[in-house]
C-alpha cells in the first residue's frame, strides 16, 4: 500500500491518503510537543519505539475481542490503519492519582484509586481540551449517549487488558489516554497507545518510563521508552 497525499499532521504522527480510501498510512515521527505544543522537541528512534509498541498493543487488545484501527505495519515507523470518522474526545483512563488529577483535585500523586476514574475531555488543543460532561458531548455532537456508553464500558476493558500485561512486564499504569472513531457504525479504537499517551512506572523504582521524562525534564526520553520497548517488545533488539 502506498501513500498519496498527506491527510494531516499532527504533533508526533502524520497521516497520509493511500490509493484505498479506507485506508491511511500513520508515520510515528520523532517529534513530540507537551503543554498543548508549547514545549517541543525531536528524539532519535522515538517514533519507531512508539509505533513497535503501539503494534504490539493493539495486537493484544485484538486477540482480546477489542476493535481496533490496526491493519499491519508497512515499516518500522508506518502503520496502515483503517479510516475511521474520528470522534474527537480524548477519553483518560486513571488507576493511580498524577499529572493534571492532582493538580487540579486534591488527589496525592500515587494515590492509588479505589477503581478506576474516566475523564473524557473535548480534543481541541487552542481550548486546551477542557474537560466534557455527557450532555456538552452531546450537545455538541461528539457522539450519543449509546456511544459514549460504548467508550467508557470499552475503555474499562481495555485498562484491565493493559494492566495485566503490563504488571507482567514490570510495569504500573497509572493511567493513559484514548481515542476512538467509528467504521460504518460501530465504534473503534484508534490513534495509538505507547509511552507518548501513557504513564508508565517502573515497579521497582517507581520511575517513569514515559512522556513525562519530557514533560517535567525527568532524564532521558530515549533511555526511558527503548526500556519500555525491551520489556514490551522484546523482539525488536534480537
Ligand atoms: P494528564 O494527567 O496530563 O491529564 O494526562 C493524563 C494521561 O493522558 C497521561 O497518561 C498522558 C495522556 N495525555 C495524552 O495522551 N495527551 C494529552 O494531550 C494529555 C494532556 C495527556
Amino acid at each position: 500500500m502506498k501513500k498519496t497525499d498527506e491527510l494531516y499532521s499532527g504533533k508526533a504522527k502524520t497521516i497520509y491518503r493511500t490509493e484505498d480510501p479506507n485506508l491511511l498510512i500513520m508515520d510515528f515521527r520523532d517529534s513530540l510537543t507537551a503543554f498543548d505544543g508549547e514545549k517541543r522537541s525531536e528524539v532519535p528512534k522515538k517514533g519507531y519505539y512508539n509505533a513497535r509498541i503501539s503494534k504490539k498493543i493493539f495486537e493484544l487488545l485484538e486477540e482480546n475481542g477489542i476493535k481496533t484501527h490496526y491493519r499491519e505495519m508497512l515499516s518500522d515507523h508506518e502503520m496502515l490503519v483503517d479510516a475511521v470518522q474520528i470522534i474527537l474526545v480524548e477519553v483518560i483512563v486513571r488507576n493511580i492519582a498524577a499529572g493534571s488529577m492532582t493538580r487540579k483535585y486534591p488527589f496525592e500523586e500515587g494515590q492509588v484509586l479505589n477503581e478506576p476514574v474516566i475523564v473524557m475531555d473535548y480534543k481541541d488543543d487552542s481550548r486546551h481540551d477542557p474537560m466534557l460532561n455527557e450532555d456538552i458531548a452531546v450537545a455538541l455532537g461528539l457522539a450519543t449517549r449509546a456511544e459514549l456508553a460504548e467508550i467508557r464500558r470499552t475503555a474499562l476493558k481495555i485498562n484491565e487488558i493493559l494492566k495485566a500485561y503490563l504488571d507482567e512486564r514490570g510495569l504500573i499504569l497509572p493511567d493513559f489516554k484514548l481515542e476512538f472513531g467509528r467504521r460504518n457504525s460501530e465504534i473503534v479504537l484508534g490513534d495509538e497507545i505507547s509511552c507518548d499517551t501513557c504513564r508508565l512506572w517502573d515497579k521497582k523504582t517507581g520511575d517513569s518510563l514515559d512522556k513525562d521524562v519530557f514533560r517535567f525534564d525527568k532524564g532521558d526520553l530515549a533511555a526511558a521508552y527503548r526500556e519500555v520497548a525491551r520489556r514490551v517488545v522484546p523482539e525488536i533488539f534480537d
